[in-house]
């Protein structure tokens, strides 16, 4: 086990800090930035049936949920198609409204999970087409799809998910690409740009990395919190709510993630000087909006830890503590953003002894209902 977990002390964290590798592993031979090409083997013969449907309907569980909420942002941003995003288990029992309009992508690590293969059968029978983003070659789901793409992940061992995310979220950003070129909704050289923007991103995960002993550090002042508040928009909202879920699952702290503006509704409530909050700071359309959120807990005496684009200062001289991260498009934002979440939530769980790679009360991949 010493060997396989190579030279790291958990697999939890040899797979965060495989993440610049298994992402390039992830495009390779499919994203060819210098000669404009993004190409998906299993998508090619149906990037007809995408760009005509009526609305693509994402279905999946736990991490997996949230990287299709990322994509959610990315396929409505880019290919201009509505997208809804479903936990498969209330959709599965919901009678919900399917047709062969309708385009299914479910997403799933294992390609086991017993509720969104449930939900396949459940779309097929209503006559969808369904599309499958697994990471296990060989499994149930990647056969029970009509068609799909591989992440290349490699095996994922410990329980909290992610290097599964972000090749997950890499297979999505490229399937828009793929599309947005072929529905005409992005401009020549916005493609180009995410193209070789895509490209870089393991570079940039790499430097994430770099700032490990900076979060170890930040993990030690926060770990006897009770809670904790993770905010994000955007793009960054579901980067918020997988990064309260990697707390909660290997530290057993109670987190929630919230989308920054929705706090005034409620969670607002909970700040005061024993609340740290988790802010996804980084430049972006909504930056203003989020320095101002940042203002708002201060005001109230919560503790502020906010991912930051590098260089940013604004958000520095408010924040109590700050985390960069080099910056890229905003829709690609959640590869980089969500690395440092990682960090926090692995370094926390170890600081309190917890059995990071196989917490209590959860499994890796969930075969029963
Ligand atoms: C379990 C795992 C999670 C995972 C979820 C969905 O709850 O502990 O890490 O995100 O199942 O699994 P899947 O294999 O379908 O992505």
């Amino acid at each position: 086990e010493q060997i396989e977990k190579g030279g790291y002390e958990h697999f939890m964290l040899k797979e965060i800090f495989e993440q610049p590798s298994v992402i390039k592993d992830t495009y390779r031979g499919r994203l060819l930035a210098d000669r404009g090409i993004v190409r998906l083997g299993g998508l090619e013969d149906y990037i007809e049936k995408f760009i005509n449907a009526d609305r693509i309907i994402i279905v999946a569980c736990g991490t997996s949920w949230h990287a299709g909420l990322v994509a959610e942002y990315i396929f409505e941003d880019l290919v201009r198609i509505p997208v809804e995003v479903e936990y498969a288990s209330e959709f599965r029992y919901r009678n919900p409204i399917i047709s062969e309009k309708d385009v299914v992508i479910a997403i799933s690590q294992s390609g086991e999970t017993a509720d969104t293969l449930a939900a396949i059968k459940l779309a097929k029978s209503k006559g969808a087409f369904v599309y499958g983003v697994c990471n296990v070659v060989g499994s149930t789901i990647s056969r029970e799809t009509h068609s799909g793409t591989y992440t290349h992940a490699g095996p994922e061992i410990g329980v909290a998910s992610t290097k599964a995310f972000t090749t997950q979220i890499t297979v999505l950003a490229m399937m828009a690409l793929r599309l947005a070129k072929a529905k005409g909704t992005i401009s020549q050289s916005d493609f180009m740009l995410y193209l070789r923007e895509l490209e870089l991103i393991p570079n940039h995960v790499e430097e994430a990395l770099k700032t490990d002993d900076k979060i170890a550090e930040i993990s030690a002042v926060f770990k006897d919190a009770r809670n904790f508040l993770y905010l994000g928009r955007g793009y960054n909202f579901p980067v918020a709510l997988e990064g309260a879920l990697k707390l909660k699952e290997i530290s057993y702290i109670h987190a929630e993630g919230y989308p920054a503006a929705e706090m005034k509704h409620g969670p607002i409530a909970l700040i005061d000087e024993h609340m740290p909050v988790v802010v996804i700071a980084i430049k972006s359309d909504h930056y203003d909006k989020v320095v101002s959120n940042i203002q708002e807990i201060k005001a109230r005496k919560g503790k502020i830890i906010a991912v930051v684009s590098k260089g940013d200062t604004a958000v520095r001289e408010l924040a109590d503590y700050v985390m960069e991260v080099p910056h890229t498009p905003e829709a690609l934002s959640p590869l980089v953003t969500t690395i440092p979440l990682q960090l926090l939530s692995y370094h926390i769980a170890v600081m309190l002894g917890r059995n990071v790679d196989q917490p209590r009360n959860l499994a890796k991949s969930v075969t029963v209902e």
